[in-house]
């Protein structure tokens, strides 16, 4: 069988240390936060060329602190696109703002800054582009309408850790950036983690602040605060992955190319566009199809497991059906969501796994014309 994800292979050399590193934890007793916590947040503030990034225990709680330390409030609206984890959308709504859709731009698959400029309103508060399965969102276009408007752009980087646009790394262009550290992503932690990276010494300190009980002083308690802090296993893990994430990053994108070459001429399917000045840090390969959902079945008898990301865009999800939006309100992401099917990609796969999934895939696509 192949599968999305084989974390226990890609770990395995770093097995021993990581339990190392546990055993002083479990003798010193630190569990939150700590040193390892602050090593890690200084490192992958460097590698993102960041002055600050906020270690915490999610992704979503950084989507949600990074709205706070903005001032979003009830009555604002952020604009972000359907086509996301539904996380990028619950943040905008813990703080009572409302999210208001942009379509996707279907080459890049993230939200079109050609149609930013139609979705402002004076209640218009952020921008909160979403770097799709690793490809960058068109940072430069949407930094201009922000600019131009005075808005502020909130990156959700959660599958897109490393990626760069014109050679300068993700998680730097707006005013803060939101990455999680959910096991499956490009660097996954051993439970849940996240961070904010950000130049803003301001929204850094407020960050910092309210991911710990508001807390100035212990027991002073400024504003209502959060329990978002990241623990020190966390802390650990990630710290002794990040080294190895650029030689991660090109494996998928090694891989990414083999799937390319051996795609490209399959009639029925559409591979991912690339785009030079963007390449994408392949969180996930995502390939369109016709029948996508015959065509996943035909894979999974011959072993061979895929995802969708994601089947239903956020307009349509049933907690956000009070957004009154519509089928055929986001076309191009709508579409994406019907035909998208992600294939197996991690650094461990070899290319006859992927040689493997590609005959399958052949089989199956003409089983299904
Ligand atoms: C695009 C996107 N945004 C936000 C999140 C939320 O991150 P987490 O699961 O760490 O809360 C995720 C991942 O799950 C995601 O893929």
């Amino acid at each position: 069988m192949i599968s999305m994800l084989d974390l226990p292979a890609q770990d395995e050399p770093l097995r021993e240390a990581i339990l190392q590193r546990f055993r002083t934890i479990l003798e010193t007793g630190q569990f939150i936060l700590g040193p390892y916590v602050e090593a890690f947040e200084q490192a992958f503030a460097r590698q993102c060329g960041t002055q600050f990034c906020i270690g915490l225990n999610s992704g979503t709680s950084a989507l949600h602190l990074a709205l706070l330390a903005l001032g979003i409030q009830p009555g604002d609206e952020v604009i972000t696109t359907p086509m996301t984890f539904v996380a990028t959308t619950w943040a905008i709504s813990y703080v009572g703002a409302r999210p208001v859709f942009v379509d996707i731009d279907p080459g890049r698959r993230t939200l079109d800054p050609n149609q930013l400029e139609d979705a402002l309103t004076p209640r218009t508060k952020a921008i909160l582009p979403v770097h799709l399965y690793g490809q960058p969102a068109d940072l430069g276009a949407i930094l201009d309408v922000a600019q131009r408007h005075q808005l502020p752009v909130i990156e959700d980087a959660a599958q897109a850790h490393f990626a760069q646009y014109q050679q300068r790394p993700i998680g730097s262009f707006g005013a803060a950036a939101c990455f999680s550290f959910y096991p499956g992503k490009n660097l996954g932690a051993y439970g849940e983690g996240g961070a904010i990276t950000t130049n803003d010494p301001g929204i850094a300190a407020r960050c910092r602040m309210l991911r710990d009980h508001a807390q100035s002083r212990r027991y002073h308690h400024e504003t209502i605060g959060f329990n978002y802090r990241m623990d020190a296993l966390q802390g650990a893990v990630l710290d002794l992955k990040l080294p190895h994430l650029a030689e991660w990053t090109r494996r998928r994108q090694q891989l990414a190319d083999y799937y390319d070459q051996r795609l490209a001429q399959l009639p029925g399917v559409t591979i991912p566009q690339r785009f030079a000045e963007a390449p994408s840090v392949f969180h996930l390969y995502v390939i369109e199809a016709e029948q996508r959902d015959r065509i996943q079945s035909a894979l999974r008898e011959r072993g061979i497991i895929t995802g969708l990301h994601y089947p239903i865009p956020i307009h349509r999800q049933n907690a956000y059906l009070h957004l009154g939006y519509h089928v055929g309100s986001f076309p191009y992401a709508e579409r994406l969501a019907e035909r998208c099917l992600s294939l197996p990609l991690h650094p461990t796969l070899t290319e006859s796994d992927l040689d493997r999934v590609c005959d399958a895939l052949t089989q199956a696509v003409k089983e299904t014309l």
